[in-house]
């Protein structure tokens, strides 16, 4: 039902059941906050968002305060302009003064404030907080003393996750955000998934950078510096680094990166397809023999983590074969180095991820032959920007590149899994191929695309309908496995990305709060797998000669050692 109610003196339409703040956005009166997030109850704890209300003696938080008819609405009064200013200096007060060295600097949420404020000088002079930044995590770095307590991380992790590593503690000025014990964050469960980062208004949480390391072997003649790209990077950056978005930048990419120094640029797309078509014959092996079944990806780290830690009886229903990463990571150092003639221990292999927990991934025990690692440094989409722009590559000035061989072919399905769902779907198009020898006839499964965060459906192929399930965002993928403990489905595979949408929306890319920016980003998928020839990875002519070179037929004994792997059940402070 639609309302009107008065606001700086003009009457406004609003519908009925919505707070104040969402009548206000619609009607494009902007009013600042800190605590509030999109699709989540407000929690009114930060009170940025107050206005003033006719006939209330206190100011009212315009996110969690109901519209009705009777409301005469004062947003930018100079009480209200006060309020908001004090607010911000008091969480300047003990805020470190390091705003120039600070991560966020440029792109904080608190420094914004204090701009649109006006607020020019430190009024108010608190303790500074002594709390420690926590290093010990390889994906995340936590810096309590620019915490602002808007829990907003809290909410995230619990909400969306199911993981809640953090909560707060402690109360009145003594109140911080706090791991269980108060424990480094490497002893707690948390999955490094980066999106508490995505969610922090400051640079309270970070991801662990290792420019350094890149920069050193880059300068380091010895050293074949080889870099791979994720695609969800490339259908990610291009608004970020002021190219025409909507589009797939993968050879400017290229391009890039050959200009600051790397020896060979690969696309992930090529491991991606790899991938597919190992975990498809595996999944195939599962069908015939009746046995793991359903089988969970494997190619999200954060998941991973969260099956050792929360889900150790279903290790066996994992899929073993590595991720995309680390599979692209092992034929770097073991059939490329060969064709080469490179030993791998001068090869640093860098891979460029939208994502904090890949770096998690990459220095696990399980992902190294003979001492060497697979991958060598993670660096998130946020990282490479900050290289681009450290480097001065002027992007809008390069040629696309192609990406280096033996790797330089992939399908349209070696982009899909970018998005939520696009595994699946690129894994059963290629099991149809193990199981049949034949070609699915309808290779676009509608029912596993969309925003849903879990969707579900059947696939012909030959006489069995087989189930794929898919979700994002642990909480429901602990839902969906709580049902198949209860013996309430059928579902043969199931693809768990932990980050809600995907890659695409993956901790360790780009800060966006657009919606629309991400469902570009997918849009740029699916419009590729509907324009190219090759969209599945049985077809990709580089994968088949890898095997008909190297690896055998999926599954062999040398596929075993390069691309699969063990989990075990671990143990961490809940
Ligand atoms: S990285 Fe993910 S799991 Fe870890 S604290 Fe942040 S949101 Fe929670
Ligand atoms: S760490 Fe960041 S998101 Fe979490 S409460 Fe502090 S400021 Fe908010
Ligand atoms: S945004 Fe409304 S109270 Fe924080």
């Amino acid at each position: 039902m639609v309302i009107e109610i008065e606001v700086n003196g003009k009457n406004i339409k609003a519908n009925k059941g919505d707070t104040i703040l969402e009548t206000l956005y619609n009607n494009g009166i902007k009013v600042p906050t800190l605590c509030r997030m999109d699709g989540f109850t407000p929690t009114g704890a930060c009170r940025m968002c107050v206005v003033e209300v006719e006939g209330k003696t206190d100011l009212i938080p315009s996110c969690s305060f109901p519209v009705d008819e009777s409301l005469k609405i004062k947003t930018h009064s100079t009480r209200v302009i006060r309020a908001r200013k004090m607010l911000v200096e008091l969480l300047l007060s003990n805020h470190p003064d390091d705003c120039l060295y600070c991560i966020r600097n440029g792109n904080c949420e608190l420094q914004d404030l204090a701009v649109e404020l006006n607020v020019r000088e430190r009024r108010i002079s608190g303790d500074k907080s002594k709390l420690n930044s926590d290093h010990s995590s390889p994906g995340i770095i936590r810096d309590p003393a620019k915490c602002i307590l808007c829990g907003r991380c809290v909410r995230v992790c619990e909400e969306i996750l199911d993981v809640s590593t953090f909560d707060f503690m402690r109360r009145g000025n003594k109140t911080a955000i706090s791991t269980s014990m108060n424990k480094d964050l490497n002893f707690s469960n948390c999955i490094n998934c980066g999106q508490c980062i995505m969610t922090c208004p400051t640079g309270a949480l970070h991801e662990k950078t290792n420019f350094d390391i890149v920069q050193d072997m880059i300068n380091n003649p010895e050293m074949n510096v080889i870099a791979q790209f994720s695609p969800s990077i490339a259908v990610s950056l291009a608004d970020e680094l002021g190219l025409r978005s909507g589009k797939d930048i993968s050879g400017i990419l290229v391009a890039a990166l050959k200009r600051i120094g790397f020896d060979k640029v690969f696309d992930t797309s090529f491991g991606v397809d790899l991938a597919i078509y190992e975990q498809s014959a595996e999944l195939a092996d599962r069908i015939k023999n009746d046995e793991n079944l359903p089988m969970f990806s494997s190619c999200c780290s954060g998941w991973i983590k969260h099956m050792e830690q929360s889900h150790p009886d279903m290790i066996d229903n994992v899929s073993t074969s590595k991720s995309p990463q680390q599979m692209m990571g092992a034929m770097i150092k073991s059939y490329f180095a060969e064709k080469e003639d490179i030993s791998p221990n001068k090869i640093f292999s860098v891979s460029i991820m939208p994502c904090t927990a890949k770096k998690f991934e990459a220095q696990r025990e399980e992902m190294t032959h003979k001492g060497v690692s697979d991958i060598d440094v993670v660096l998130t989409t946020r990282e490479l920007v900050k290289l681009i722009h450290l480097y001065g590559i002027d992007v809008q000035s390069l040629d696309e590149e192609k990406s280096d061989a033996p790797f330089n072919n992939r399908s349209s399905a070696g982009k899909m899994p970018a998005v939520s769902g696009g595994l699946a779907e690129s894994i059963a198009r290629t099991l149809a191929f193990h199981l049949t020898e034949k070609e699915l006839t309808n290779i676009k499964i509608a029912k596993l695309r969309g925003t849903k965060e879990r969707r579900e459906t059947y696939v012909k192929i030959g006489r069995q309908q087989i189930g794929f399930a898919v979700v994002s965002g642990l909480k429901n993928a602990n839902n969906l496995i709580k049902e198949i403990r209860d013996g309430k489905s059928d579902i043969k595979f199931i693809e768990v990305m932990a980050c809600p949408g995907g890659c695409i929306n993956g901790g360790g890319q780009v800060f966006t709060n657009d919606d629309k920016a991400l469902k570009n980003r997918a849009k740029i998928i699916y419009d590729l797998d509907d324009k190219e020839a090759i969209n599945v990875a049985h077809k990709n002519s580089g994968i088949l000669e890898l095997y008909k070179e190297f690896l055998g037929e999926p599954m062999s004994e040398k596929c075993v050692k390069f691309l699969h792997t063990k989990y075990t059940q671990r143990d961490v402070l809940l």
